[in-house]
């Protein structure tokens, strides 16, 4: 991907299904500004398993993988690139755990998940996976304004 205009670190985030169903799209993002990341490219889409699939390929001999594939086809997710210093790791300490039940208090799983696998977001979970994860999702231009 081509990422020169990045001064600091980036990370590639979604509001997954649950999220968007569940009307937490406004409250995420106002909460993306209030932890000072810069939105750096934006869009509303929906996944086809096959695409789903792709982008969870990691995943594919877990035993939830197929129940994430479909849940992440099942509906509108948002997918944004976000700048900000450490942003791999402050996106993933927002966010909280995976399974909202161990999440603590005030992260937006804890406040907007429905349960472990329907879990309101994702984040990259590390620099290298955030530049992989946003070629997936925008091109060089989008990145650009
Ligand atoms: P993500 O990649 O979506 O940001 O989540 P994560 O790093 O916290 O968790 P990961 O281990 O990468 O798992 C990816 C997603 O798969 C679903 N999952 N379901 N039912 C289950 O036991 C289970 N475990 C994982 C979740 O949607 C999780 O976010
Ligand atoms: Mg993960």
């Amino acid at each position: 991907m081509f990422t020169p205009y990045f001064k600091k670190e980036f990370t590639l985030i979604m509001i997954k299904p649950d999220g968007v169903v569940d009307g937490h799209t406004g409250a995420i993002l106002e909460r993306i500004e209030k932890e000072g990341f810069q939105i750096r490219a934006l869009k509303r889409l929906v996944l086809s398993e096959s695409q789903a699939g792709a982008f969870y390929y990691v995943h594919r001999e877990r035993p939830f993988y197929g129940e994430l594939v479909k849940f992440m086809a099942s509906g509108p997710i948002v997918a944004a690139v976000l700048e900000r210093d450490n942003a791999v790791a402050h996106w993933r300490k927002v966010i909280g755990a995976t399974d909202p039940a161990e999440a603590e208090e005030g992260t937006i799983r804890k406040l907007y998940a429905r349960s472990k696998g329907e879990n309101a977001v994702h984040g990259s979970d590390s620099v290298e996976n955030a530049r992989l994860e946003a070629g997936f999702f925008f091109a060089g231009l989008d990145l650009l304004s």
